[in-house]
Order: C-alpha cells, then sequence, then structure tokens
C-alpha cells in the first residue's frame, strides 16, 4: 500500500500550555483547522503514522548531533516535558517497531539515518498528537531532524529524506501516514518570541504547496535565522514531506499568525499521487 496520507502543520508548546490565555478569535482558526486536520486523518484509517520533527534538547546534545534519527522502538513515553505545564498528561505511544526498521533499511539506500530504540516524545510530536491522534491509537514513527544546532542538514537533503522515505513506505503493507511538525517563522525562548514573519512563511507555503523545491530550498541558514528565526529552521520537517510527495502539489488549508503561541499557525496537505 502506497504512502496515503501526507501533511505538515505546527507544533509549539504554548498550543497546549497557553491556549487559556491566548484571545479566542486569534487562536479559533488554529484550532478549527486542527480539527479538519483531525477528521481527516481520522478519515485515512492510517496504519501507522510517520512524523517527522525536530528535538528540543530532549533526546539529542551536544555530544552526539545526528542529522536524522528514526525512532526503532515499541514504544515512546511523552511528553517529555512537565504535563501541568504542557496540559498533555503523560502517556505511553506505541511504535511500529519493525516498520521503522524497514523503512530506515531502504532510506539508507540514499540517505544515511541514525536510529534510536529510545526515543521519547517532546512537544514536537506531542502537541500535534493529542489534537489528531488523542486516543494514542495509531502507532508512531518518530523521525528528527536536527533543525536545533548547526551545522544543520541542508535543506535539499531534507528534501531527499522525503523522496526516500516515499521510496521505503510505497514498499510497505498497511496504510501509512506522513506528517511533519515545526515551523514556520518563530523566535522560540528569544527576545522576539512572538514575532511572525507573516511574509516568508507565505512565501515558503507558496513554494511548499506548488512544490517548487528549488524555491524551498533556497534560503542559506543565516538567511532562516535572519527572515524566519531561530524556528524556521524546522521548515526542514515541511521540505521532507514535500519531498515524499515530489511530482504533486498540496492544499493550505489554513494560514494565520499565532503571536500569543509564537508561531505561524497552517495546515499543507499534499496529494498523493
Ligand atoms: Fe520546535
Amino acid at each position: 500500500m502506497p504512502l496515503v496520507f501526507a501533511a505538515a502543520t505546527n507544533h509549539g508548546p504554548g498550543i497546549t500550555a497557553r491556549r487559556e490565555t491566548a484571545p479566542e478569535d486569534e487562536v479559533a482558526p488554529f484550532f478549527e483547522g486542527f480539527e479538519r486536520l483531525h477528521q481527516r486523518i481520522e478519515a485515512a484509517k492510517l496504519d501507522a503514522l510517520v512524523m517527522v520533527s525536530s528535538d528540543h534538547i530532549q533526546n539529542l546534545y551536544m555530544d552526539n548531533m545526528p542529522a536524522f534519527i528514526i525512532g526503532l522502538g515499541d514504544s515512546f513515553p511523552g511528553p517529555t516535558e512537565d504535563e501541568h505545564f504542557l496540559k498533555i498528561p503523560k502517556t505511553i505511544v506505541p511504535g511500529a517497531p519493525d516498520l521503522a526498521a524497514a523503512l530506515a533499511d531502504e532510506v539508507m539506500e540514499t540517505v544515511d539515518l541514525a536510529y534510536s530504540g529510545e526515543l521519547a516524545l517532546d512537544h514536537g510530536f506531542m502537541v500535534p498528537l493529542h489534537f489528531l491522534t488523542p486516543d494514542y491509537d495509531v502507532p508512531v514513527v518518530p523521525l528528527i531532524i536536527n533543525c536545533m544546532f548547526p551545522p544543520y542538514p541542508k535543506l535539499g537533503r531534507a528534501y531527499e529524506l522525503g523522496r526516500a522515505l516515499r521510496r521505503a513506505i510505497d514498499q510497505q503493507p498497511g496504510r501509512i501516514g506522513l506528517l511533519g511538525t515545526g515551523g514556520l517563522s518563530h523566535w522560540p525562548a528569544a527576545p522576539l518570541s512572538g514575532k511572525v514573519a507573516v511574509e516568508w512563511d507565505r512565501e515558503f507555503l507558496d513554494a511548499m504547496t506548488a512544490n517548487r523545491r528549488d524555491d524551498m530550498i533556497r534560503y542559506t541558514d543565516a538567511e532562516i535565522e535572519r527572515d524566519g528565526g531561530p524556528g524556521g529552521h524546522e521548515i526542514r520537517s515541511w521540505i521532507t514531506v514535500a519531498g515524499a510527495c515530489e511530482g504533486s502539489t498540496g492544499v493550505l488549508d489554513f494560514y494565520t499568525p499565532l503571536p500569543s503561541f509564537a508561531i505561524g499557525g497552517a495546515v499543507v496537505e499534499m496529494t498523493i499521487a
């Protein structure tokens, strides 16, 4: 069964931690969009969900920083953050170890991956899952891209990772979905936290929905840092999803700036061809 679903959206601890204090008219379009995504993921009847996110110094440290690392575990604890802060109860999310190992084996024909049996899920995974598979009943294969510390994997390599993932997923039985999370522009834990670079976000989203690879990967790391903030490096997750859908375009379900959550919020669903 080939890939049956592919989308990208945001994560960010504020989405759950600060929901009550955010103006409703600001955040309502985001939660409505998340709910539509939830419905579409349910309708896809997935047997497994491959999730691509960054790590936030929860699993990976400067002693050993892989560009890409896939989780081979039977299950993954999360969230790593304090549950009272994040307002997501700690739980155990089922993994898909056989699928993860098979994907890693095929991906490594063209893209080198690190792997781990002991990843834990931080808000990059848990915030989207909290809304999109709230019963945690879809096994997850987590895949982390280093978006935290330079030297980062090149944007073009994130696209290649997506192409390799697609080739690997299409060889597997079952209904498999792909979800990238992170970005768009944001300045987390920085003096500019709350700034949203709307034009920068929209330019990237235009390139992604048209799947214009060269436009998506044209940014230097310094340009991302300057125009999209340190959190902007997480566009790598979105680029990986686009790479998995090379030759297809996508649909922007919504885009809305969310200064209360310190992110630009969006959902892009790619067409599977
Ligand atoms: Fe993040």
